[in-house]
């Protein structure tokens, strides 16, 4: 591996600068990505192992950040478990069958993650032959909390009314779904870091809709049930909450690597209540890259300044990028951790 700031920083190492990226760099923002758009469904992307590394090196090559991730999306392990999904212009993700009932719950699917990932697996194989190990792949899936949202919901919510009636009116139920998801996305995840993966990220990105008991009874005990089923040795993983802020001392429970931190939370004073070696990847505002260019470039010294003392730091985002972002803000912000001196 040419570049090793970020595995260095993930396994609290010290490094001669911060390394970058960001989730969702590859996306909407960027007119290449478009183009490609244009010619592709969301998921023929995602299925075509050709497409998916063509989009995977678009942020290597235009922003030149420091972990490259996998080109796909958390909710193909609902799909590959009986999920009908689309992705919607303008309406997002679809499970046009909700699961709902218990017998919604028995009929879905655990398969052999080994057909029915070949495609994420393939292109996995194709991106690292492109990276050539300049840097990092990243891998990821979502955290079963999370994909049971959208499958119990069949789509986006803002809410979750139906999936908190499930957690709330039917416990066990819950469990029972939850624990499939995490069951797949153990060996899903195994499977990644088989076929070369260097880190892999959870993505518990509807986490902060729980209230801390259930946080801890219906999102945690499935990820770190996750976690402990990992053939982690040199790889890192990376545990990403909405609502890290209060939820990191549960989330350290499970001995991530990492913890990626929203932006509500002060990155320095959260890393000093965490053991040593598990290190932090954060977590500015993501709105701060609408801001004008010598604010983005502030706010982002700010946080390297608060970090600079700190082994275990990867600089990102709270949270992903958003499709209106423009590129050239997306740019500075790489390239003011990398001149940060
Ligand atoms: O970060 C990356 O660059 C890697 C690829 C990646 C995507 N989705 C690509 C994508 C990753 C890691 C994800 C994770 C994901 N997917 C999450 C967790 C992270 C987060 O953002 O909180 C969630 C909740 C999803 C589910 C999902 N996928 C939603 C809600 C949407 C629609 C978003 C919207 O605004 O329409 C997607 C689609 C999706 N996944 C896109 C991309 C680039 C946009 C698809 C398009 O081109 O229209």
């Amino acid at each position: 591996m040419k570049n090793t700031l970020f595995l260095d920083a993930a396994f609290s190492k010290p490094v001669s600068r911060p390394p970058v990226w960001f989730m969702r760099q590859a996306g909407r923002y960027m007119p290449e990505y478009m183009a490609i758009k244009e010619k592709y469904t969301f998921l023929e992307m995602c299925k075509t192992p050709e497409i998916a590394a063509d989009v995977t090196m678009l942020p290597v090559d235009i922003l030149d950040i420091d972990a490259a991730i996998l080109f796909c999306d958390i909710l193909v392990v609902g799909e590959a478990m009986g999920g009908d999904l689309s992705f919607e212009k303008g309406v997002g993700p679809i499970f046009s069958n909700p699961v709902r009932t218990a017998a919604d719950i028995e009929k879905l699917l655990e398969p052999d993650t080994d057909e029915a990932f070949d495609y994420v697996y393939k292109a996995i194989h194709e991106i690292l032959k492109r990276l050539d190990g300049k840097i990092p792949l990243i891998g990821f899936a979502g955290a079963p909390f999370t994909v049971m949202s959208y499958l119990v919901e069949g789509g986006s919510t803002r809410e979750f009314k139906k999936s908190k009636a499930l957690i709330h009116n039917h416990p066990k139920l819950a469990h029972k779904l939850l624990d499939k998801i995490a069951r797949v996305t153990v060996d899903y995840l195994n499977g990644q870091i088989k076929a070369g993966v260097q880190a892999v990220q959870l993505f518990d990105s509807w986490a902060h809709a729980l209230s801390f008991e259930d946080f801890n009874e219906f999102a945690h005990r499935y990820n770190d049930q996750i976690i402990q089923g990992l053939n982690r040795t040199g790889v890192p993983v990376i545990y990403f909450c909405r609502g890290s802020s209060y939820f990191a001392p549960i989330m350290a429970k499970s001995k991530p690597d990492v913890i990626s931190i929203d932006w509500n939370a002060d990155i320095l004073s959260l890393k000093q209540t965490l053991p040593p070696n598990i290190a932090v990847q954060g977590n500015l505002d993501p709105t701060i890259l609408y801001a004008d260019k010598p604010v983005i470039k502030q706010r982002v010294e700010h946080v390297l300044e608060k970090m600079r003392n700190e082994n275990g730091f990867i600089f990102n985002l709270g949270h992903g990028i958003s499709p209106d972002m423009e590129v050239e803000k997306v740019k500075l912000a790489v390239d003011t951790v990398k001149n940060f001196r």
